[in-house]
């Protein structure tokens, strides 16, 4: 074969659809029931959007895919939804909306990662964003979304990780102390966190290396060193989760791999944790729009993976809702009938009848057995017979092929009134 799907990415076939669909229609539910406001943004932008926002995260560092146009211009595919969102908030003029604005995507993303099971080159997320409002009570409503919709799909067994990462006050505080700890440790810990120690200190609570976990696990905890406007915003988060009866584990190590987050973090991970196993994730950024040129905004938000909501809905054996059945074939004995065949799948689809007309040269017999792997409730069928008498034999496929013969001109009000 001449052409294959890219590495890192995959075809999302039709029997793989009823997956998806069932996952779009409760995301979409869920969005009108918390009144967040779709909104599509490019799938590439202009490539600073994403590299001013954390040239020490791999995201931006190692994994994005940047091209330059014919016109000479730097784009990068979008590696994550909460820039460009952001940005359309600014250009748009949003902040002169009510606030906070919500809205929501769903959206492919790339990053140039190296493939594996549930993390790919080409992702698709679910995602969220309320900007323009600081009060904790909207963290806890995203927090909430994001629990729900995984509640609402039939997951168990989620953990709710949450931890305060700080903000521009005492966020410096933290930090000189996260170095001073490592200062006397630098040549036990992996060549990547030594990196992260001059650049990034705060990702050195995220590293995965063997050799680093030791030492994470004796680092000093931001919730130690958080001012007291950042620790009194993560207790009433913490309340309002409370109120509405949602778990959460406290981790003083869940810093998140993207370096736009401000205080609020959190990730929901499933029962069989791995690597890469956070199901969803997302933060307050409250620093975020001023970065990209705005006025001092806050913002929240979170974007969950599909592929991964999907794996775990296969590998918690969580039944798909019933697909709806194709409701009619339609077969003819001889040619002669095609005609009035193919007219009557027409004026059933008009009434909201799914129907498929054979085609071709089949033998009746050739036809049933299609009707039966289309799985059709009825075959409806034109015969030399019915032709001259204007009738139609329906044969329901549920019934143990029970048939009945009716007037041609009563078929497709009948149908639609059995539904
Ligand atoms: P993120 O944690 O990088 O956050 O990605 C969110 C989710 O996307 C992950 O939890 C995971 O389910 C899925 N995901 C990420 N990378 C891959 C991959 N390579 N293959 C498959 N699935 C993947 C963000 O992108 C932030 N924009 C979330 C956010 C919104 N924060 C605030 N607002």
């Amino acid at each position: 074969m001449k052409y294959q799907a890219p590495r890192g990415t995959q075809d999302i076939l039709p029997e793989e659809q009823p997956w998806w669909d069932c996952v779009y229609r409760t995301v979409a539910r869920l969005a009108r029931e918390y009144r967040y406001a779709l909104i599509e943004t490019p799938i590439f932008e202009d490539a600073g959007l994403f590299t001013r926002l954390g040239e020490a995260t791999d995201v931006v560092s190692k994994e994005m895919y940047i091209f330059k146009d014919r016109g000479d211009q730097e784009l990068a595919l979008r590696p994550e939804g909460t820039a460009p969102v952001c940005r359309a908030y600014l250009e748009h003029g949003m902040q002169n909306h009510p606030q906070p604005v919500r809205l929501w995507y769903t959206a492919p993303n790339f990053r140039y990662d190296r493939p594996q099971a549930g993390r790919y080159r080409e992702h698709h997320q679910f995602g969220v964003e309320a900007i323009g409002d600081e009060d904790p009570a909207i963290d806890a409503e995203v927090i909430e979304m994001l629990w729900r919709l995984y509640e609402e799909l039939g997951l168990t067994g989620l953990t709710l990780h949450l931890n305060s990462i700080g903000d521009q006050n005492c966020r410096p505080r933290y930090l000189a102390k996260l170095r001073e700890y490592y200062s006397d440790k630098l040549d036990q810990i992996c060549e990547d966190c030594r990196g992260r120690y001059e650049k990034n200190p705060l990702r050195l609570l995220d590293c995965k290396n063997e050799r680093c976990q030791p030492i994470i696990a004796g680092a000093p905890a931001f919730s130690d060193y958080l001012c007291d406007a950042c620790r009194d915003h993560f207790a009433r988060l913490r309340g309002h989760l409370d109120d509405v009866g949602i778990a959460y584990t406290l981790n003083p190590r869940l810093v998140r791999g993207l370096d736009y987050y401000t205080r609020t973090v959190f990730e929901i991970e499933p029962m069989e944790a791995g690597g890469q196993s956070s199901l969803g994730g997302g933060g307050r950024y409250d620093g975020l729009i001023e970065q990209l040129g705005g006025k001092p905004t806050p913002g929240i938000g979170f974007g969950t993976g599909i592929e991964r909501i999907i794996i775990n809905l296969k590998r918690q054996e969580v039944p798909l809702p019933e697909q709806p059945a194709l409701e009619v074939y339609v077969a003819y004995q001889t040619p002669a009938a095609r005609s009035v065949a193919f007219k009557l799948a027409s004026d059933l689809r008009r009434a909201g009848v799914s129907s498929v007309v054979a085609s071709g040269e089949r033998s009746l017999k050739a036809q049933m057995r299609h009707a039966d792997h289309l799985k059709a409730n009825r075959v409806a069928i034109i015969g030399d017979r019915e032709l001259a008498d204007g009738t139609v034999t329906l044969k329901d496929l549920r019934e143990g092929g029970k048939q009945t013969t009716i007037p041609l001109i009563d078929v497709v009000r009948q149908l639609d009134d059995q539904g």
